[in-house]
């Protein structure tokens, strides 16, 4: 899902995952069809010193203006079956790496009054599974996390969009116990499908791009209900039910 960055017309200066440069053929294509610049930086997300190397990029350079968090993992497994170290790099990466890249590209941002910020969420982040849990919670703090921004920064011209895929056709299901073969295809989307609409989102200028569902109408019916809920927590008083 990476390839979104190659789709960005902005594509020209940005730190990557753990992969070496000669292992990425698509990056050689965008440079020789555009003669852009690109600069491959090797970080491992799950860990302290890898989040540091990319967010002092993202605080010294300011040609960085599209920052997308991509990097996830995705095990699968009932709470007590996952070891907690592989639980434990999950949060590293789905949400501290998340946090602290975006903290780190946003000072920037906001002086330039211009740049955007694309999180890859999950339609897990608002449904869990008896095998999602702590997936579901790390993605449902990518969704949060991008509405808190949204109202932080909805005076400035800086963008944060949450994009919630469905079943994407990628390696994350490599080697889990829902290999991609186990889902039925009709359900799963392709990359390239995925990173098309997810960008058409992000230009109509959707907040939270939902590139599976096709009516979007159901996304601001929810929202409309979960404001509502929250407005009825506004009472300072228990509910008539507990009789209290
Ligand atoms: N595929 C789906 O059905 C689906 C659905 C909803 C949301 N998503 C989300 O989409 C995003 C991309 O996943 P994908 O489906 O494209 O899976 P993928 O093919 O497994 O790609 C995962 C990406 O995350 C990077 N990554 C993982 N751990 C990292 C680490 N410790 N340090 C640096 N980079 C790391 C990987 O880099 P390397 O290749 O270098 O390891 C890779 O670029 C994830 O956030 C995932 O949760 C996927």
């Amino acid at each position: 899902m990476g390839d979104l960055v190659l789709r960005l017309p902005e594509a020209t200066n940005y730190p990557t995952g753990r992969m070496e440069i000669d292992a990425l053929p698509c990056f050689k294509d965008l440079v020789r069809q555009n003669g852009v610049s690109v600069r491959a930086v090797v970080a491992d997300l799950s860990t302290d010193a890898g989040v540091a190397q990319v967010a002092d990029i993202l605080k010294a350079d300011a040609s960085v203006d599209i920052l997308v968090n991509n990097a996830g993992t995705s095990p699968l497994g009932s709470s007590t079956d996952l070891p907690q170290e592989v639980i434990d790099r999950m949060i590293a990466v789905n949400i501290t790496a998340l946090t602290h890249l975006s903290r780190a590209a946003l000072p920037g941002f906001i002086a330039r009054n211009r740049g955007t910020i694309i999180n890859i969420g999950s339609v897990m982040a608002f449904n869990a599974f008896p095998i999602t849990s702590a997936y579901s919670g790390s993605k449902a703090y990518v969704l949060l996390f991008s509405k808190g921004l949204q109202a932080e920064l909805k005076d400035t011209n800086v963008r944060v969009q949450a994009v919630l895929p469905a079943g994407v056709a990628t390696e994350i299901y490599d080697g889990s116990i829902m290999p991609l073969d186990s889902i039925p295809k009709e359900v799963v989307m392709s990359v390239d499908d995925l990173v098309d609409a997810a960008l058409a989102g992000l230009d109509s200028g959707e907040t939270t791009t939902l590139p599976s569902v096709d009516d979007a109408e159901l996304w601001a019916r929810y929202e409309s209900a979960r404001d509502a809920l929250f407005a009825s927590t506004q009472t300072g008083t228990p509910a008539s039910r507990y009789r209290v």
